[in-house]
């Protein structure tokens, strides 16, 4: 699919589908249709009762007086509403409808309002990402049948003034790079766990590597070297696997570099909970264990081709989670790698244990100054916050507003919560320093966080958990089925403005 800036008349582009958008209550002349049109635009409306309300829609076959086949209106909802969230939404609904003709041409003409509020800039970019994510499909293992009846998009025209033309453009190569990152992400954590291990996170990260020609570089430990370096708690949870583990670590370094970041990805490529072993219900969307990995590895994946001022390390403890003959038991105490014990009494807790050493390996060797975690680390924040919404714990106010200030821009919900210190009784074990579940059954993603600071020493630190927004288990405009891509636009956007 080619996005193509048009700064002409929309009317008179040959497409498909023409899409424009309406304010509530604005159904005003469209200045750029003619009289004829606009007429029958308002007639319709009357008709239909459209009022230009968010979800609402209108599909006309203006015939002669417009050069495409279909004009589409799609409801925006209030003015003093809009934000950068909805332009994406209603972009990608409006798009979503405009599909059902199966078009192969699309014309959308970008909403004046939208200029007035936002930069042109963010919002080509936030247009462009809406109309590729929500174009998004894991088709790999369908049928040949299948996948000829699906017919995509080739051309999107974007129509706007002339003089926005440089801006948006950066916007349009903004947006392609966001949205082809997330949609990397996405096809990791789709792909099922019997061909994403360890060694293929592994040598996912070898061709990152190589296509940036040296920019991005990487080393793997294998299980020897982590066993020297003392992470025991990383090494326990993969003991129960055949699959090795596989400790990826990838690093980028601009000319001019502002910050030196860390991030880690939590890589448990399946948990079955291990010993502790899931249900079946509850099994079923494990592939997505490793999402957080697919979001480190998609974002340096485009790293190289964004112009960032920046120090970023990635860290992927990757391992299986399996309950094998050799597997983790409960009862079993760990020496961490910074030396903490820890008492194992549920082996599916096994994200924070992974996580934990990889802290200490990052703190103690590249002392980054600020480090960040992406984790679909526990079932209790999904009850909290549900699917769409990731918890955000920090250690730094600063983190903490430049993470939402980004989360405002791309979209990507996500929610502060309490790192909070009478909690910690919760996880102080009786025979060892740390225990890796809470006593008792509340707080569960809290006192998961509160686990995870005891290994960040001082440095700035920001966990988000996010097993509810990392993997859709119902479609939404945006995205899907299955795997997001969460987060990898969030952090993108993040550096952008550190
Ligand atoms: N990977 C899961 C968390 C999870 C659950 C992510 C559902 C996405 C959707 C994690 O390893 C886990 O199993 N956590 C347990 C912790 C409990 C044993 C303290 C949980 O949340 O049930
Ligand atoms: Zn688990
Ligand atoms: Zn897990």
């Amino acid at each position: 699919m080619k996005i193509t800036l048009k700064p002409t008349d929309p009317v008179k582009i040959e497409a498909d589908v023409l899409i424009i958008f309406s304010w509530e209550d604005e159904i005003g002349r469209f200045s750029f249709l003619s009289k004829a049109v606009n007429d029958l635009v308002r007639e319709a409306a009357a008709r239909e009762e459209f009022k230009g309300k968010e979800e609402e829609y209108l599909i006309l076959s203006p015939g002669r007086d417009l050069s495409s086949h279909k004009l589409l209106i799609m409801g925006l909802g209030m003015k003093e509403k809009a934000d950068l969230y909805k332009v994406r939404q209603s972009v990608a609904k409006a798009f979503r409808k405009a599909k059902k003709f199966r078009p192969e041409k699309v014309v959308l003409v970008l909403d004046e309002y939208w200029f007035t509020k936002f930069k042109t800039e963010e919002t080509v970019q936030a247009v462009t990402e809406a109309i590729k994510l929500s174009s998004y499909r894991f088709i790999k293992y369908k049928s040949q049948e299948e996948k000829a009846e699906i017919k995509e998009v080739s051309e999107v025209y974007l129509c706007l003034s002339a003089g926005k033309v440089p801006s948006a453009e950066k916007g349009v190569n903004l947006g392609l790079l966001y949205s082809e990152a997330a949609c990397f992400a996405r096809d990791l954590v789709n792909e099922p766990a019997a061909v994403t291990t360890p060694s293929y996170l592994a040598e996912i990260a070898q061709t990152i590597s190589k296509e940036s020609k040296g920019k991005v570089k990487l080393q793997i430990l294998e299980k020897e070297a982590i066993k020297k370096l003392g992470m025991n708690a990383y090494l326990a949870v993969a003991k129960g696997s055949n699959e090795e583990p596989k400790l990826i670590k990838l690093d980028f370094r601009s000319g001019r570099v502002k910050k030196h970041i860390a991030i880690v990805g939590k890589g448990i490529t399946f948990d079955t909970g291990g010993l502790s072993l899931k249900s079946s219900e509850h099994m079923e969307t494990m592939k997505s264990d490793m999402a957080g990995a697919a979001a480190v590895l998609a974002i340096f994946k485009v790293l190289p081709y964004l112009n960032l001022d920046l120090h970023l390390t990635g860290l992927i403890p990757a391992c299986e989670n399996m309950p094998g003959g050799g597997a983790l038991k409960p009862g079993d105490i760990l020496i961490s790698a910074n030396g903490k014990s820890i008492e194992v009494l549920n082996t599916d807790a096994e994200g924070r244990l992974t996580l934990a050493d990889a802290f200490s390996y990052l703190i103690s060797r590249d002392k980054p100054d600020y480090l960040i975690d992406l984790a679909t680390l526990t079932g209790a924040c999904m009850v909290a916050l549900g699917e769409e919404i990731a918890g955000l714990w920090s250690t730094s106010d600063e983190l903490t507003e430049k993470l939402q200030k980004a989360s405002e821009n791309t979209g990507e919900k996500i929610w502060m919560m309490p790192l909070f210190e009478g909690y910690k009784e919760l996880i102080k074990s009786d025979v060892a320093d740390l225990r890796n579940i809470q006593k008792g059954k509340y707080a569960g993603a809290i006192t998961a966080a509160l686990f995870l600071a005891e290994f960040t020493k001082s440095v700035p630190w920001a966990h988000l958990d996010f097993g509810g927004p990392a993997f859709a288990e119902k479609e939404t405009a945006l995205v899907p089925k299955g795997g997001t891509g969460f987060g990898v636009r969030l952090l993108l956007e993040f550096f952008e403005n550190i």
